[in-house]
Formats: structure tokens, C-alpha cells, sequence
């Protein structure tokens, strides 16, 4: 696990990477296309952001890229203005060019939502697995929607989500936390250890308590970031804020890596 503590814009960073990523891939027969899993979030605006002006200018095309999203409220209309479908039509593939049927995003609204999770999974196997994880954190340290406790082997599955994450994203509900729905589908922690690699976000201090876990903690599923530990190729991309709360040593020993050449 690397910590790239930036004073730079940590989206612009991500989505740097994700062009060069995307701009190195070569199609082949058995693997045409490059797999990103994206989020959502108030972190990830900044990443669209630019990822989006980088296809407008020319210098990014999405045309050999599926995308999976990693999770999606149940029971809101897909319509509903605060639903991922909306937010990611919204923020990102309004504006990019790419086919609809290499968009992927978890249908809360299944009539039968333990094969929509099935299937997803599948889908994610045909394409050869994710390529490249792009994640956010909760504040209590979730990914995707894999709340504390949540088996370090799960699959993308129904979660029940927990109350300060609920509290956390009342903030796009008008604060009103009896407007948050209550469950997601969402992307299982196993479903993620499986990405060849990981690229995770974090920025301001509230996020800067889930940081200190997962750099200082030892894996426990009270902080399920910490699984991250045992990836191989995770980069985690922190603000001075969020990266407050961790020692000099550790960002010594974590932070020596480039990542973007
Ligand atoms: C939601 C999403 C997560 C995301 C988190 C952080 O709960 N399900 O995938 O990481 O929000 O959101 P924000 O970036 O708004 O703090």
C-alpha cells in the first residue's frame, strides 16, 4: 500500500493516471477491454471533472473501457436526482463518449436483486476482472458500501448500510435522514482484493480517522479499508488533511513510490 500525500488536486492525480492507464492498454482478441470500477461520491467529482475535460480535448477516449460502478442504493428511482444512475449520467457519462453497453451499474430497483448481484459478478468475471479499482472512504472507513463488519470474502451482495453512513450522506438528502435509503447492492471486499489495482481517494479531515487505520491498524474488519494491506498494488491518494492523523514513520515507509511518471 502506497500514501501519495499531494498538495496537488488528488482528482486531477487520479484521472492522470487513469489516461495513462487507458492511453498504455492494448486490445487483443482475448482481453478487448480495459475494466475500471468507479464510484461516486463528493470525492470523485473532482476526478470526473477531469477526466471529462481530458475527453473533450481530445486526449482520452473510452471506446475500449467498461465500466462497473460500485454500488447503488435499493429501492430509489433510478430517475431520483441522488441515485448513482443519476450521478454518474450527471457527472460523467453525459459527457464522454462511450458505448451504453459497456456501462455498468447495479440495479437497486432488481425485482430479483440477489441474481442482479449474481450476474454482476459474472459480467465482471467475462471481462477478465477490474483492471483498475477507483474508490472513495467512508468515514468509518467503508469501500464502496462495505460497512464495518462486512466478511473480508463478500461478494457484491444486499448490505444494510450503517447509521453514521446514513448521517454521513443525508448531506445530498437535504439532511433529512429518514430520505436516505436504508440498503444498497454493493460490491463485496473480495470482489475488490480481486482488482489488479487499486487507487483510493481521500480527502479532508474527516476523512483523516480512516486513514490512520488503514496505514496504522492491523487488518480487522471494524475498519474494512484495512483489507487493503494485503493488495498488492493499492495507492492511496490523501490531501494534507486526510493524511493528518498518520505518523512521519509510516509516511516515510508507505510514502516512496511514483505514480505518475
Ligand atoms: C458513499 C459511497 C462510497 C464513497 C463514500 C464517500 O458512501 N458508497 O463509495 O466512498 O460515499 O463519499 P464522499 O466522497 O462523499 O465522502
Amino acid at each position: 500500500m502506497y500514501l501519495i500525500e499531494s498538495e496537488e488536486n488528488v482528482g486531477f492525480l487520479t484521472a492522470s493516471y487513469v489516461k495513462n492507464r487507458i492511453e498504455a492498454f492494448i486490445t487483443t482478441p482475448e482481453k478487448p477491454y480495459f475494466v475500471i470500477a468507479l464510484p461516486t461520491g463528493g470525492t470523485s467529482l473532482d476526478l470526473y471533472n477531469h477526466l471529462v475535460k481530458f475527453h473533450k480535448e481530445g486526449l482520452l477516449k473510452f471506446d475500449n473501457v467498461v465500466t462497473f460502478n460500485l454500488d447503488e442504493y435499493i429501492g430509489l428511482p433510478a430517475k431520483h436526482p441522488e441515485s448513482y444512475h443519476s450521478f454518474m449520467a450527471r457527472n460523467f457519462f453525459d459527457h464522454i463518449k462511450i458505448p451504453q453497453e459497456q456501462v455498468n451499474i447495479l440495479n437497486g430497483n432488481a425485482s430479483d436483486l440477489e441474481k442482479e448481484c449474481r450476474l454482476y459478478e459474472e459480467k465482471i468475471k467475462h471481462y477478465g476482472g477490474i483492471d483498475l479499482f477507483l474508490g472513495g472512504i467512508g468515514q468509518n472507513g467503508h469501500i464502496a458500501f462495505n460497512e464495518p463488519g462486512s466478511s473480508f470474502s463478500s461478494r457484491t451482495r444486499i448490505v444494510n448500510l450503517s447509521e453514521d453512513t446514513i448521517k454521513a450522506n443525508s448531506r445530498f438528502f437535504n439532511g433529512d435522514i429518514s430520505l436516505v435509503p436504508s440498503r444498497a447492492l454493493s460490491m463485496g471486499l473480495g470482489t475488490i482484493m480481486e482488482s489488479k489495482e487499486v487507487i483510493i481517494m481521500a480527502t479532508g479531515i474527516k476523512k483523516a480517522q480512516a486513514l490512520y487505520h488503514a496505514f496504522e491498524d492491523k487488518t480487522n474488519t471494524a475498519w474494512p479499508i484495512t483489507i487493503l494491506q494485503k493488495h498488492p498494488r493499492v495507492f492511496v491518494l490523501a490531501d494534507k488533511p486526510a493524511a493528518s492523523e498518520i505518523s512521519k514513520t509510516i509516511k516515510q515507509n508507505y510514502g516512496l513510490c511514483s505514480f505518475i511518471k
